[in-house]
């Protein structure tokens, strides 16, 4: 009786030691997945703080995203091409017109990712009024990748806006000439806009670099649309596409020209307004904007808003 009381106890402390052993092994490995996987999903870049640092939910918006840009051996679905919702003609057009543009544009678009031994700062430029007298030029230049859209000049502005430009985010109604050494970020919304930018590249009707093009891709805008803006606007507008693109480019970023000036009205920088009630278009202007500061708040982002220049 005693003996077997002892055998039990010795029994039950040796379970006891076997299962504190377990404990221990098992909060151990679970401290090495959690310190081993953590540098491969955010410490991807040598500033000081990157972009994915921190909340798993901005890392899973960011790395949910499909590629940014078409290339050569991309198969779009017909689902995402569907998705452009003015476009009536049919897939195998699509197809076929972007195989003749790869004929001229690179088939491989030139993105770098990121790297635990680079600092890659972005500077996303809109093209608002509140810039004007901001003296940001040289604050923007400073940048690694400056990213404009649509009419947005530097020639003249130069103090407030910087010369700088490495990609310039556009569609056709909205396009301009770009130098010979900026990247044209092609914003198509139909198989139209595609045949518009095939004609653009001889030499009396250049509008940018060949060497130079990217091709957003489709299932990309949907992206934005769906994961970041909740389907709101019937698109994204070309500033919204600029900052996710930027997401996937950079590991700062900081934004520029967003929103209203100091006496609230949506103009450009590089124009008088006529119409002081100017409206968003198709774009759910507010609703964006509030999302953009929600990321500065969050400090994902740094936004350089009205009045702060
Ligand atoms: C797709 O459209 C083109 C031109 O609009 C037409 O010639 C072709 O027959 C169509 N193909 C299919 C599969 O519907
Ligand atoms: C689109 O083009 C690719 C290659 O260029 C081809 O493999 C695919 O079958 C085409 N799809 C359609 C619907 O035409
Ligand atoms: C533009 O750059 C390309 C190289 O990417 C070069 O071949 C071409 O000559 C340049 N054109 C002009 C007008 O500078
Ligand atoms: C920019 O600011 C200056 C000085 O306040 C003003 O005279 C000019 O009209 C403004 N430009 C635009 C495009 O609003």
């Amino acid at each position: 009786m005693i003996m077997s009381r002892v055998r039990k106890c010795k029994i039950a402390f040796f379970l006891l030691l076997y299962m504190m052993a377990v404990a221990l092994y098992v909060h151990h490995s679970q401290y090495n997945t959690v310190s081993f996987s953590k540098p491969e999903k955010s410490r991807v870049c040598s500033c000081p703080q990157c972009l994915t640092d921190g909340d798993p939910w901005f890392w899973e918006l960011i790395n949910s995203a499909p590629q940014p840009f078409l290339s050569e051996d991309y198969e779009t679905s017909e689902d995402d091409f569907k998705w452009w919702k003015w476009e009536k003609r049919n897939f195998t057009l699509y197809n076929a017109t972007l195989s003749k543009l790869f004929q001229v544009i690179p088939r491989v678009p030139g993105v770098v990712g990121s790297s635990p031994d680079r600092c890659r700062t972005c500077a996303v430029v809109g093209n608002s009024g509140n810039l004007n007298g901001s003296s940001y030029g040289s604050l923007i230049d400073g940048h690694d990748i400056v990213i404009r859209m649509n009419r947005g000049l530097t020639k003249g502005y130069e103090e407030d806006v910087g010369k700088k430009t490495t990609h310039h985010v556009m569609y056709p109604q909205s396009a301009m000439r770009l130098d010979n050494s900026s990247r044209l970020v092609f914003v198509p919304f139909n198989i139209y806009d595609l045949q518009w930018l095939e004609n653009k590249f001889n030499p009396n009707n250049r509008i940018a670099n060949k060497d130079l093009v990217m091709i957003l891709n489709p299932a990309f805008m949907r992206y934005v649309h769906e994961a970041w803006l909740d389907k709101k606007g019937r698109y994204p507008s070309t500033g919204f596409i600029a900052v996710a693109l930027s997401m996937q480019m950079c590991d700062e970023i900081n934004v520029f020209g967003f929103g209203a000036d100091r006496d609230g009205n949506w103009n450009h920088y590089f124009e008088q307004i006529k119409n002081k009630k100017l409206r968003t278009g198709p774009h759910a202007g507010n609703h964006e904007y509030t999302i953009i500061e929600e990321l500065h708040n969050k400090e994902k982002i740094q936004f350089f808003g009205k009045g702060q220049g």
